[in-house]
């Protein structure tokens, strides 16, 4: 028996066999009694591997009830060897008949309570073996009265919706084959037993699967990882491949504990980088879409250095042959029409106003209509003798040939070398469709190849903050969010429909990801209208960004906006690596986030205008519980002071009008007298 313990969480693992089983999973502590998975009943009609609380099978050990691994043309078993114990564990297994040998991985990611798992899958034989499937990790949770499932799903412009489905017995399945994380799902699942929340997520930009399968004996097991779409990995004799990490997190804490969980995670893998302050961004893209001059932007610069912005960034169609969507991808040079006295002279004439300069790109793409598909019309994903589907007019390049992997590597060096650029948005807007199936490991090549890129920037050019993005939020996983500074969740910027977005964001990633923008859109599915004060405090919530047709606003508008800068700033640190609360919800008459660094508090409060009339006729004020304070000590916030067990029992006053519909309220923990 093994275990191992995360910040205040074990995790204990038990040999059985050729298998591997958990034994527990939770507080400290809890392995120290019989196991909850433990099987007493007659195995009929199954094998022992299908009942047990297995954490990595191949089929020929769980035939029935969901494997892990499988290899094509037979039913693969195999013998546990060694268990070594290093800043983890590490069991290995080996298959005599193929020579495969797999390296099962588990450990607590440094300061956290997050069980990382991994396998790694070596041929050491003299001939090829067909992985037809390979999960990153199983994960067991005891279900008594079965499980409640929640997740995070949506469509473009409605991303990380927060969904739940009680599962009492078969099989619950999300994922993408869409060759990039996507929009319908997050890589989340969490599994809710009624005593605790176990969450697993994975950290893959590829397609991927997660399922749940509740069994008759009260067992869910959640199975996560890469999807092969199909296209088998082929290890040659003497190759091996990596699995991507699943992460697995419990809280007694429900659903709020669990995000606290993958915080604090998302926090871990950012490493030294989280303490970069982030910066208030302007980005062009909703006031001028392709319509980009250079007077046009300095005309919005103006404006965004006026309100203490910190960095202006330029989106889509600054490049050659961008007037629209139909062409230009690929052809990465400044377009001499729209900057005259040339792009430097521009990119210098933005930093003179004391803003410091990004660009956005999109450097998997091309459209058929560019200079680099005219040269390179092989470099796309394709199928002999199908159509190709354009997504949005344009292909998506095979980023794991090494001419496209030179191609784009290069494109962004030369870039950010010639220009003293401090901020890329990198953007992908259409999934892979046709390709060769025949290909070995279908995303494997283009996602390794990204990672490969996105570290090579953190190296070469260590001051560009890069924000992922893809069609709004169809890019965000773990592995985004450890390459990235910064990440969009949703191109729908509306304040209700953002309002709803983010609550669902900060369910699996933290605050400092959550790239948000003040814009003027109407919303698209909640089309009431909110107050600039409403919009402010909501892309406060994360990293704060102007969107807006600024040079639009009034001179009082500018000067709200100005004042919100401000306070954003001030309070910056406490939203981007504070504890996070949620109290209550978009769809409640409660809807704040609360965030703690040490003695500072700061809410962010918004009215949703769930209940016709409350802001119209007198009623009684909304109270926000706070949680996690010190109920003895005292909080001051203005000229009124609070005890801890007021506010966290009775809740901090807020009072809606037509005109004041949301607010950014600071609180501080009074010394002791
Ligand atoms: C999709 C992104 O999500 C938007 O923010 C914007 O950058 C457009 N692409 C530009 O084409």
């Amino acid at each position: 028996m093994w275990t191992i313990a995360g910040a205040s969480t074990e995790y204990t693992v038990a040999a059985d066999g050729d298998r591997i089983d958990l034994m527990a999973w939770g507080p400290r502590g809890v392995s120290d009694g019989p196991s909850p998975f433990a099987f007493h009943g007659k195995v009929q009609y199954l094998l022992p591997g299908d009942v047990a609380a297995v954490e990595y099978a191949p089929d020929g050990l769980r035939p029935f009830l969901g494997a892990d691994l499988a290899v094509a043309g037979q039913v693969l078993t195999w013998r546990l060897g060694s268990v070594a114990v290093d800043d983890g564990l590490r069991a290995t297994f080996t298959d005599e008949v193929t020579g495969l040998r797999v390296v099962l991985r588990w450990r607590f990611a440094p300061g956290t309570d997050v069980v990382e798992r991994w396998a790694v899958a070596h041929n050491d034989g003299s001939t090829p073996v067909v992985l037809t499937r390979l999960g990153s990790a199983g994960f067991n949770v005891p279900t008594p009265d079965g499980a409640l499932l929640s997740y995070l799903c949506g469509q473009w412009a409605e991303e990380f919706t927060p969904a739940s489905t009680r599962l009492t017995r078969g099989r619950f399945e999300i994922g993408s084959a869409q060759g990039v994380t996507g929009h319908q799902f997050a890589p989340y699942l969490a599994v809710d037993n009624g005593d605790a929340v176990y969450g697993v997520a994975l950290a893959w930009t590829g397609s991927w699967q997660i399922t749940a399968d509740t069994d008759a004996a009260g067992l869910t097991r959640v199975r996560a990882g890469s999807a092969l779409d199909g296209a088998p990995v082929t290890l040659a004799p003497g190759e091996s491949v990596t699995t991507p990490v699943a992460a697995g997190a419990y809280s007694a804490d429900g659903l709020d504990g669990l995000a606290r969980q993958w915080h604090s995670y998302g926090r871990q893998l950012a490493g030294d980088r989280l303490g970069r302050s982030r910066k208030v961004i302007y980005n062009s893209w909703e006031a001028t879409t392709f319509d980009v001059t250079a007077a046009g932007q300095l005309a919005l610069a103006d404006v965004a250095a006026s309100l203490g912005v910190e960095t202006f960034v330029v989106d889509d169609g600054w490049f050659v042959g961008r007037h629209d969507d139909h062409g230009g991808l690929g052809d990465w040079t400044p377009d001499p029409a729209k900057f005259p006295e040339g792009f430097g002279a521009f990119v210098a004439a933005v930093r003179s106003r004391g803003l410091e300069f990004g660009l956005w790109v999109e450097p998997e793409m091309v459209n058929p209509r560019s200079a680099l598909y005219a040269a390179h019309p092989g470099w796309i994903y394709q199928a002999d003798g199908r159509p190709r589907s354009t997504i949005r007019n344009q292909y998506l390049l095979n980023l794991g040939r090494s001419d496209v992997y030179e191609f784009v590597l290069s494109t962004l060096d030369e870039l950010l070398t010639a220009y003293p650029i401090t901020y890329v948005k990198w953007d992908f807007n259409r999934p892979r469709t046709e390709a060769e199936r025949s290909v070995a490991d279908l995303d494997g090549a283009h996602v390794r190849n990204l990672y490969r890129i996105l570290d090579h920037l953190r190296v070469a050019h260590p001051d560009v903050v890069v924000e992922g993005c893809a069609a709004g939020g169809a890019r965000v996983d773990l592995a985004m969010a450890a390459r990235t500074d910064v990440l969009w969740p949703s191109d729908n910027t509306a304040p209700l429909d953002r309002l709803r977005i983010q609550h669902g964001f900060l369910s699996a990633y933290p605050p400092h990801l959550m790239s948000s923008w003040v814009t003027d859109a109407d919303g698209m599915f909640d089309e009431r209208s909110r107050s600039l004060a409403f919009r402010f405090v909501l892309a406060s919530a994360g990293v704060l960004g102007i969107g807006a047709d600024i040079t639009r606003w009034t001179a009082a508008e500018r000067a709200e906006a100005a004042q919100w800068v401000a306070r954003y700033k001030a309070v910056r640190d406490v939203i981007t690596l504070g504890d996070v609360h949620r109290i209550g919800g978009p769809d409640e008459a409660r809807c704040a986030v609360q965030y703690t660094l040490g003695d500072r508090v700061v809410v962010l409060a918004w009215n949703p205008g769930g209940l016709a009339g409350r802001d119209r006729v007198p009623a009684r004020d909304i109270r926000l519980p706070l949680r996690a304070l010190d109920p003895n000590a005292h909080y001051r916030c203005g000229d009124q002071t609070y005890s801890g067990s007021h506010l966290m029992a009775v809740g901090l006053p807020v009072r809606w009008t037509p005109t004041h519909d949301a607010d950014l309220i600071e609180l501080a923990r009074m010394p002791a007298v």
